[in-house]
């Protein structure tokens, strides 16, 4: 069976007129009436679907095809018919319709709309959905501009462990990763637990974040980026949180701040504009529905430059408007979402890059600047999201780097091999991550982290 996929058909549309086809693909709709019957078949591979036209007096199964529930997975072949009248395009006339796979009437996916709280309940029937197809739809196409930036960039792409003994943020936010009984496992002594005995025979957990490791890469390939899964204890219950995300890291050695900056504002643009220009319907779709000003706020994105402010310029800014916010802000304090929200929202209308914060409030890795209370850290904040990438110049200088270890209260024997690096022909380097949950947030205007995640991990959630 040659199968045709349904992006297919309205991107060759004139050259199938007419002939035979076969599309596989699931039930939104069906209805009949006497000889004749109408099937809304979706196939995932593009944001439409395909109707599909049966008659008595063309298929053999009929009175079976009106039994049908919605949601059943079907096989059908028949001719492609242009429709230049109808809303469609074209339809397709079926010949044979073959129930691959029936479904129940309790079906839980039926016309009306469903909200995206009920929506997470069923995470493995929701990709069936308008709002969940387009969804992972745009998360798969960002995934393949992200890869495919940095290579036409000539970095290389690492793929550093997902089990670590270091923690790379020093915020003690990890999973602990452990062959040991949890509820009574060996002690020391001093009542410690004693990992000696551990399949490992030393305390792991899974990475806050592939830096570290894409550093010793990059100080060998001099341009490398990771994309892969990472995971935080964090118990924050919000929006844009989630204990399982992915995160994108390049890291390039020779490099400052800077150079930093403008790689990240060179990804955003070709990400976003590469989305756009692959997923038209989708991104439509969002702008109809979830957000309307979406295709303005990216267009305007890829056309204008990111504004850049240093930490205490954001906070000589918020300072005068201090009497707007929850959390009252002042020169050491972090800034909280409702912060980077109005800096983008209500100062800048634009994303905006954020420089050299207090060393206090960011990890031990950062440079630090002359002045001494401020390291050399980039935040980049957007309109509807706050925050979507952190990133820094590195501590190149190996003392600076030890004491600030120290300050951290972080075990130096943990990180001998980061501090080689230092060591043995240590450069200039910077590099930074971006939340791809948060970027899929950006390009699609979807508010909650668990409704571009596929099936998403957050604080007392881990069904699926
Ligand atoms: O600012 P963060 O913590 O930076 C790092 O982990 C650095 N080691 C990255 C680097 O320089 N290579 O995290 C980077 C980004 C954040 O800006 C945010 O977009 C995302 O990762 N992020 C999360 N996304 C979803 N859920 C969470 N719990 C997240 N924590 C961070």
């Amino acid at each position: 069976m040659k199968r045709t996929e349904i992006t297919e058909l309205y991107s060759k549309t004139a050259e199938l007129s007419g002939k035979a086809v076969t599309v596989c693909g699931w039930v939104r709709t069906i209805r009949d009436s006497k000889a004749l019957g109408f099937i809304d078949l979706n196939d995932g591979s593009c944001f439409k679907g395909v109707q599909i036209v049966f008659e008595a007096n063309r298929i053999s199964n009929f009175t079976e095809v009106t039994k049908l529930n919605v949601g059943s997975a079907l096989v059908v072949t028949g001719e492609l018919v242009l429709t230049p009248q109808a809303k469609q395009p074209f339809e397709i006339h079926a010949d044979k319709i073959e129930a691959e796979g029936l479904s129940s009437p309790d079906y839980p996916l039926q016309k009306k709309r469903h909200s995206l709280e009920f929506l997470r309940t069923i995470a493995h029937l929701r990709p069936r959905t308008n709002t969940f197809s387009a969804a992972f739809r745009v998360r798969s196409a960002a995934a393949f501009a992200i890869h495919k930036f940095f290579h036409e960039n000539g970095f290389v792409y690492v793929h550093t462990p997902l089990i670590t003994g270091s923690d790379c943020e020093g915020a003690g936010e990890m999973f602990t990763v452990t062959t040991l009984d949890a509820e009574n496992p060996p002690r020391k002594k001093d009542g410690t637990v004693d990992y000696s005995q551990d399949f490992f025979q030393k305390h792991t957990s899974l990475t806050v974040s592939g830096q570290l490791e894409a550093e010793c890469m990059a100080m060998a390939f001099g341009k490398v980026y990771t994309f892969g899964p990472t995971f935080r204890a964090e118990k924050s219950y919000t929006q844009r949180h989630a204990a399982e995300f992915w995160m994108i890291e390049p890291e390039i050695a020779f490099a400052d701040l800077q150079d930093n900056m403008k790689l990240a504002e060179a990804m955003m643009k070709y990400v976003i504009k590469y989305v756009m220009d692959t997923c038209p319907d989708d991104i439509a779709f969002f702008n109809q529905f979830i957000d309307k000003g979406l295709v303005d706020r990216l267009t305007n994105v890829v056309n204008s430059d990111f504004a850049c402010v240093t930490y205490t310029e954001a906070i000589e800014i918020l300072k005068k408007n201090n009497d707007k916010f929850e959390y009252k802000v002042s020169w050491g304090s972090d800034l909280q979402t409702e912060h980077e929200k109005y800096l983008t929202e209500q100062v800048f209308g634009k994303p905006v890059f954020v420089t050299d914060y207090p060393k206090e409030i960011k990890a031990f890795y950062m440079r630090l600047n002359d002045d001494g209370k401020t390291v050399a850290a980039v935040d980049l904040l957007v309109p509807g999201i706050g925050e979507i990438i952190g990133g820094s110049q590195r501590e190149e200088r190996i003392e600076i780097l030890q004491q600030r270890m120290k300050e951290f209260k972080l075990n130096e024997e943990n990180y001998w091999w980061y501090l080689d690096l230092r060591r043995y022909g240590g450069t200039k380097h910077a590099g930074y991550g971006l939340g791809f949950e948060r970027l899929v947030m950006y390009l699609t205007g979807i508010a909650n982290i668990r409704d571009v995640l596929p099936f998403p991990r957050t604080t007392g959630t881990a069904e699926f």
